[in-house]
This record gives structure tokens, C-alpha cells and sequence, in this order.
């Protein structure tokens, strides 16, 4: 295990019925809030008013920056900083999913910084600047945004896709209650799901050795998402389920199953390409993604590692660990396939058209070259991309 940081100090509030200690969380960094939302949602199921009528109660000065997309855009990131400029801002509110709360993260560091928000993001992990205080009211189980100090922003007439983060733009205070979770729909839950599992795997198959807790921890997690997706699907407003998905979201990408482990990421960065060219939803990317990388990077070398996966995430009877990892990869793929998620690249839109610039970017803008578990080259995540044109069997 490698030397690591733990320093995760988001506040979290989980559980139901919660909002009335919003005035006093926000009372703590100022009257002058930004609320941030997305496409309407939230209006939808209730829960702007909920949180309008606590902020009124509490003579909060509201100012709004709504509309954020799904892969939230710079130049929304660009509006936010002016509002909070021009309005001297004291805190921002994030109401939605992983994209509302990645933009408001950015506009709270944008706004505090001389230069324009995409160089911001272009500065990575390597940005240290300070960020307004944010509070989050999470509403879908999927990025782990709530607790973690990363975020994502697209840019599109680049066709850039892009993660940034730094300690300042962990959330203060996120609420997290699962009832927020009930309006979202098949796909998204399928999708944001299918997020969460792709975290847990990405910090699974690294090379660190002697990592026995974090691996624990994943493997139990992604039994945990395994078991309440469906359930969630088939009942909506389960609400055990979707309590067991909302933490688990949040657990799989605060540190607790990466810390310790070295080396980059393999599918994600690969995904932010599909995202940056075909504006897809971020989980379905990775959902149609893992399977084929997985039999991609199965080798002599690695089977072990496959092999434990199958057993202890799928109950894999079989013994032969090559057969067994094979097994573990099929059944990861059938597994997205009966929660609805389409599972080629052609069924959300893509074809080969743009699989050089894609798979040239992906290498580019990530270590998957020297850092990846097993590494890539452009012609590696060409072949990954050609294996999801059709549908796929690994047994
Ligand atoms: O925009 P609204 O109207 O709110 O609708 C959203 C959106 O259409 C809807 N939704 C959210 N909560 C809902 C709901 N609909 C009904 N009821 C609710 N309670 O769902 C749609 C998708 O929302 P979005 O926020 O885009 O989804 P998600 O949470 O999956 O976030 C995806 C973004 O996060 C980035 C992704 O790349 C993508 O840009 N990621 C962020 C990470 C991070 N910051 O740590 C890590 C991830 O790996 C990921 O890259
Ligand atoms: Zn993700």
C-alpha cells in the first residue's frame, strides 16, 4: 500500500427530511446565496420550492444560475462567475446531480481567480487556488461529486472533456437524502449505477499490491449496487435502495477505495472522449466501455486479479481462474444489459467516425500510456472502441 492522505471533511447530512437545517448550514458563510440547478427537475419534483421557502424564511438574498447541462459547459461556468462577481456571492447552493454540482464547484473557484474558467480547468489537478464555500442538496446517486473535490466540465468547441480539482472545492456541507433520488428515471439510475461500479473498478485493477482494505470495500460496494439497482428500477421509491446507492456513491469516489493505490484510470478517460464528441450520458459510456476493456486487459499477467473479482463481486463458482475472470466479465456486461443500458456504441448514436481523434485525445489528455493498470496506446483504445460496435460475448 502506498503512503496516502485522508482529508475528506465534507459535512454529510443523510437522511430523510433534513432541509430545515439548510438555513442554519448556509447562515454559517453568509446571506448572499447562488442557487444552482440544471434543467428543471428539481422544480418538477418539489424541491425548489422546499428549499425556496427554507432561504425566504431565512431572508437569503437568492440569485440563480439555472439551466446547467448534463456535462455542464464552460461558458454556464462563465455565467455563474459573473453572477457571483456582480453580486458578491458568499456561498453557492448546488441543487441536482454530478453536472449541477461540478459546475457550481468551478464557479466557485472561477470567481476567486484572475484568469479565464476553462484555463482554470486546463490547470487540472495541479489548480491550488481558493473557491467560494459550496453546499450541495444531492438528487441523483452516481458521481461521488458530493464528497469528493473533483469535477468535470466540457467544452465544446474544443471537444474537450475535462477534469479539474483541488481541496478548496470539496463541498462544506451535502445533504443527502435518497427520497431526492425517487424521480430518477430508468436510465439515469441505470447510468448513474453503472458510474458507481465503473469507480469501484477503476480503483480495483491497479498495480499496488498489499491494498486488502480498499479492495474489501470495493468488492463490497459493488455488491451493493449490484443488489439495489434492480430493486430501485423496479421500485422507484424504494427507499432502502436507494439509500444503499446514494452512499455508495459517494463512498466509491471520497478517497476510501483510490488512497493507497497508484496509476491511472482506464475507462473513464477513454468515456470523457465519447462525452467530448457525442455529448452522451457519462455512465452508459462506461457501462459500454468496461466489459470490452476488461477483455482487453485480461491477460496471464493480470488474471489473478480477474479472477479474484469474479468470486468475490459475481459468487463465480468456477475454479480455472482464466474461466472464472471470463465468467466475471460476462456477467458485468449481462448485468448492464438487464438494467436497460444499451450496450453497443451504435445504439447511443456513435460510430467509427471518430474513433482516431478520440482515441489520440484519450491518450493525450491522461496517463493511460505509463499509468494505466494495463497501458494503452491509440491503436489499444481503438481496438477497445471497435469491440463496442457490436454486441459481445467473453465466455
Ligand atoms: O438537469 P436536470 O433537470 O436536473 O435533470 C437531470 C439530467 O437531465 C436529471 N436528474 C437529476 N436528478 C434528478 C433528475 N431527474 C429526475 N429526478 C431527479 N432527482 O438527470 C440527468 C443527468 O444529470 P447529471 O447531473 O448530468 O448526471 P450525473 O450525476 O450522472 O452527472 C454526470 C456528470 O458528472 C461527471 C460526468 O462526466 C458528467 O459530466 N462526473 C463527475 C465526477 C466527479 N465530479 O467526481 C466523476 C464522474 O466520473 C463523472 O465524470
Ligand atoms: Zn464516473
Amino acid at each position: 500500500m502506498e503512503n496516502f492522505t485522508f482529508h475528506v471533511s465534507t459535512d454529510i447530512r443523510f437522511g430523510k427530511d433534513r432541509l430545515d437545517e439548510l438555513p442554519e448550514v448556509l447562515e454559517s458563510f453568509g446571506k448572499r446565496v447562488l442557487l444552482v440547478y440544471g434543467g428543471g427537475s428539481i422544480k418538477k419534483m418539489g424541491l425548489y420550492d422546499q428549499v425556496m421557502a427554507r432561504l425566504k424564511a431565512n431572508n437569503n438574498q437568492v440569485f440563480e444560475l439555472s439551466g446547467v447541462e448534463p456535462n455542464p459547459r464552460v461558458e454556464t461556468v462563465r455565467r455563474g462567475v459573473e453572477i457571483c462577481r456582480d453580486e458578491n456571492i458568499d456561498v453557492l447552493l448546488a441543487v441536482g446531480g454530478g453536472s449541477t454540482i461540478d459546475c457550481a464547484k468551478v464557479v466557485a473557484a472561477a470567481t476567486l481567480y484572475e484568469g479565464d474558467a476553462w484555463d482554470l480547468v486546463l490547470q487540472r489537478r495541479t489548480f491550488k487556488g481558493p473557491a467560494l464555500p459550496l453546499v450541495t442538496i444531492l438528487t441523483l446517486a452516481a458521481t461521488g461529486t458530493e464528497m469528493n473535490s473533483g469535477a468535470v466540465i466540457s467544452n465544446l468547441s474544443t471537444n474537450q472533456k475535462l477534469g479539474v480539482g483541488s481541496p478548496s472545492m470539496l463541498p462544506k456541507v451535502s445533504f443527502l437524502d435518497p427520497q431526492n433520488t425517487y424521480s430518477v428515471n430508468a436510465y439515469q439510475t441505470a447510468a448513474g449505477s453503472a458510474d458507481i461500479f465503473s469507480h469501484l473498478i477503476e480503483n480495483y485493477f491497479k498495480r499496488t499490491e498489499g491494498t486488502d482494505v480498499q479492495d474489501a470495500v470495493s468488492e463490497g460496494l459493488m455488491r451493493t449496487v449490484i443488489k439495489n439497482c434492480p430493486i430501485a428500477l423496479k421500485e422507484p421509491q424504494n427507499y432502502e435502495a436507494r439509500a444503499n446507492l446514494m452512499w455508495a456513491s459517494s463512498l466509491a469516489l471520497n478517497g476510501l477505495t483510490g488512497n493507497g493505490k497508484t496509476g491511472s484510470w482506464s475507462c473513464h478517460p477513454i468515456e470523457h472522449e465519447l462525452s467530448a464528441f457525442y455529448d452522451i450520458t457519462h455512465g452508459v459510456g462506461l457501462a459500454i466501455l468496461t466489459p470490452r476493456w476488461m477483455d482487453y486487459a485480461l491477460s496471464d499477467e493480470t488474471v489473478d486479479t480477474f479472477a479474484q473479482f469474479a468470486w468475490n463481486v459475481w459468487n463465480v463458482e468456477e475454479r480455472v481462474p482464466m474461466l472464472a475472470a471470463r465468467i466475471g466479465i460476462q456477467k458485468t456486461y449481462d448485468y448492464f444489459k438487464d438494467c436497460g443500458i444499451p450496450m453497443t456504441l451504435p445504439e447511443v448514436g456513435i460510430n467509427e467516425e471518430k474513433f482516431d481523434i478520440m482515441a489520440k485525445q484519450a491518450v493525450e489528455h491522461n496517463k493511460i500510456k505509463t499509468m494505466a493498470y494495463v497501458p494503452m496506446d491509440v491503436e489499444d483504445v481503438k481496438e477497445i472502441l471497435e469491440a463496442c460496435l457490436t454486441e459481445s460475448s467473453f465466455v
